[in-house]
């Protein structure tokens, strides 16, 4: 059976393109019903777009009974996926406020299909924090967003603000397509990366961590339909498209962070390398080296996945050990100790495993006492295979429950 696609074209100059965006899909096989704002009918006509759908053209709440084929409920219950291309400010702005004062808005309110949004505007209202806080609650609450490209715009200044290339709209269209989304309504919590302890105002404690597997796994859950909150250290990656980066530094910044949304929750996997230890002060001016030998004392960190391993309720708890001898042992331990669902062992003489490296070799530990050892992978297949396994266990909880 053909998907079929709601496209909302809302009132901006980049109306037309939806005409060539409508065009393409169609010709992908396709089912396309348009729903335009008046406002985009000022840009380009209804009848473009009928004649590129081949469905009548929607505009109007309460248009008159021959021409109301399809409700807006229906139209919204009928959709596989809702897209927006162009989103203006003002619709962004409607949605993220729960308003439905024409038939699109009523229609996103009222689907419950994955949306995706491809905003266009100008760069001074894109980069306005109201917008911003907007777009961010939308992202927060499972939106798709396609960002809009940098360039000259049509008001005549040039910066972020122009609708996404139609090819990048296509492909994230696509990617939900065939993404399998067993883990829609789901909020999965991911920390990455190392943290960094402050020793004075210029140095600090930290480890080799590069945040691949974090994001990875992050980049995993939200293909899959998860809405993915990222706790990221210190690291060099693009964050993954959807994904809620919260960029932190030290560990005391990263447990509260992960506090914050533990509620939340329905899993939560701590792929962080969270420094164990602590300079006991952190010096108000650079130190100097007037010293042969000098002592800095150091405090734990608080233990993050203990905290969260002992207030659970019924989140699936992931953790992670970078071990370096008694890989079995330590892990069965770590497992136990920390209350955990699921414990993902690197050993990390292995070559392949660990920081920095594209792959990983890893054995996953459950409390029930099997194992699982997987071949050298790389963090992307392997994220893969943790989140496979995430899912088996939350289907396991909510029998028991
Ligand atoms: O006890 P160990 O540090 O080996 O445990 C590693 C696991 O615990 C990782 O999942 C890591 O993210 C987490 N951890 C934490 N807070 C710490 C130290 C480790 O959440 N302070």
């Amino acid at each position: 059976m053909k998907k079929s696609i709601v496209l909302g074209i809302t009132g901006s100059i980049a109306a037309y393109k939806a005409a060539e965006l409508t065009s393409m899909l169609v010709k992908k096989g396709y089912e396309v019903y348009v729903i335009m704002t008046q406002a985009a009918t000022k840009f380009v006509t209804p009848l473009t777009l009928q004649t590129l759908s081949q469905h009548p053209v929607y505009v109007e709440m309460f248009d008159s009974p021959q021409s109301w084929e399809i409700g807006h409920i229906s139209l919204a219950q009928r959709a596989d996926v809702v897209l927006v291309a162009p989103a203006t400010a003002n619709f962004i702005a409607k949605l993220a406020a729960g308003l439905a004062d024409d038939l699109l808005s009523a229609t996103l309110l009222a689907t419950r299909a994955p949306v995706i949004i491809a905003p266009a505007m100008n760069v001074g209202m894109y980069e306005n924090p109201i917008f911003q806080k907007s777009m961010q609650f939308l992202k927060e609450q499972g939106y798709f967003f396609v960002e809009p490209d940098e360039g000259r715009l049509a008001c005549g200044t040039t910066g972020k603000g122009r609708l996404a290339e139609l090819d990048k709209i296509v492909s994230a269209l696509e990617e939900i397509f065939s993404a399998k989304h067993e883990l829609s309504g789901k909020h999965v919590l991911v920390t990455a990366g190392p943290t960094r302890e402050p020793i004075d105002p210029v140095r600090f404690l930290s480890n080799y961590s590069s945040g691949k597997m974090g994001y990875a796994i992050a980049q995993e859950a939200r293909e899959r339909g998860a809405r993915v909150t990222l706790v990221s250290g210190p690291c060099h990656l693009e964050p993954p498209a959807g994904v809620d980066l919260i960029p932190v530094e030290t560990a005391q910044e990263m447990f509260d962070a992960v506090i914050k949304h533990f509620d939340t929750a329905d899993v939560v996997i701590k792929a962080a390398a969270v420094a164990d230890f602590r300079p006991r002060q952190r010096a108000a001016e650079k130190i100097k080296k007037d010293e042969a030998v000098m002592t800095l004392e150091l405090e734990r960190t608080p233990d993050i996945l203990q905290h969260l391993g002992d207030n659970k309720r019924d989140q699936v708890l992931v953790g992670f050990a970078a071990e370096t001898e008694n890989i079995v042992e330590n892990a069965r331990a770590k497992l136990k100790r920390k209350n955990l669902d699921l414990l993902v062992a690197n050993d990390l003489t292995e070559e392949g495993a660990g920081f920095g490296v594209d792959t990983n070799v890893a054995t996953l530990f459950f409390p029930d006492g099997t194992t699982v050892k997987l071949p050298k992978m790389t963090k992307r297949e392997l994220a893969r295979a943790i989140i496979d396994q995430v899912i088996k266990l939350l289907t396991t909880k909510k029998r028991m429950v």
